[in-house]
């Protein structure tokens, strides 16, 4: 990693029968960095990640994870070299209660967190319940500790506060500000939540029309008019 960046991304493109989802984004993520993707509905946040992770046909592009290139590799190889996501859906199993599948999980993985990830995520106290029993902002907890399993290095979360409350979505903001920085670990995360955005990103990448808009610092990006104009409306003027 000699440039210093845990995530390099190149060209990513897709394109669905004539229809160009995903048009030549670039970006680059240091290690440790939370960075926040954000634009509107059909912009190609998921897309992106989709991209990033091997998901899909005919990925386009190049993608760094470390320094080495992965753009190659499957989805199952990419998450065996430290690339993890979550999904913009909720992707627990409801019969298996929330230990049974942080185990499951850890099955595939190298290094068996399990214990760990559950008193991280602040799981434990529910840990031998069905997933489906405990409330929904518990189940996205859930999705999260999946994801973390394994220590990734970098982790693509696709709108994980989706549906909390304010005081449930900050919350889960604190606990990856903080994972973050005590794993080193680097975080990608699609927000439609503004006030989480800025609670915890470094840095963000504004996606439009599947095109780079712009890109920097939360301050920034909050007053840039083009973004205003696109994404964020006249209340953030
Ligand atoms: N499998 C597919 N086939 C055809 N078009 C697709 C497919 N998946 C996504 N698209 C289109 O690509 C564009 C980008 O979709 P994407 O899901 O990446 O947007 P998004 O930014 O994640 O939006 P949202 O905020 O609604 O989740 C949209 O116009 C969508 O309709
Ligand atoms: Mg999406």
């Amino acid at each position: 990693m000699a440039d210093g960046y845990m995530l390099e991304a190149r060209g990513l493109t897709r394109r669905y029968a004539g229809f160009t989802a995903l048009n030549n984004v670039s970006f680059a993520l240091r290690e440790g960095e939370i960075r926040g993707l954000i634009g509107s509905n059909g912009a190609g946040k998921s897309t992106c990640m989709d991209v990033l992770t091997g998901r899909g046909k005919n990925p386009i592009g190049t993608v760094r994870l470390g320094g080495e290139d992965i753009s190659k590799l499957s989805q199952r190889e990419r998450r065996a070299k430290g690339l993890s996501r979550s999904f913009q859906k909720t992707s627990i199993f409801p019969d298996l209660t929330i230990r049974e599948q942080v185990r499951l999980a850890a099955r595939n993985a190298e290094l068996d967190n399990s214990e760990e990830v559950i008193s991280e995520l602040a799981l434990s106290s529910i840990a031998d319940r069905l997933a489906s029993d405990v409330s929904y902002g518990d189940q996205r907890r859930v999705d999260l500790a999946l994801a973390l399993v394994g220590r990734p290095k970098l982790l693509l979360l696709d709108e994980p506060a989706a549906g909390l409350t304010v005081e449930e979505s900050l919350s889960m903001a604190r606990m990856l500000r903080d994972l973050s920085e005590r794993w080193k670990l680097t975080v990608m995360l699609v927000e439609h939540d503004m006030e989480v955005i800025f609670a915890i990103c470094d840095r963000l990448t504004v996606l439009h029309l599947g095109e780079v808009l712009t890109e920097g610092d939360p301050e920034s990006v909050r007053s840039n008019p083009e973004v205003i104009r696109a994404y964020l409306g006249s209340s953030f003027a």
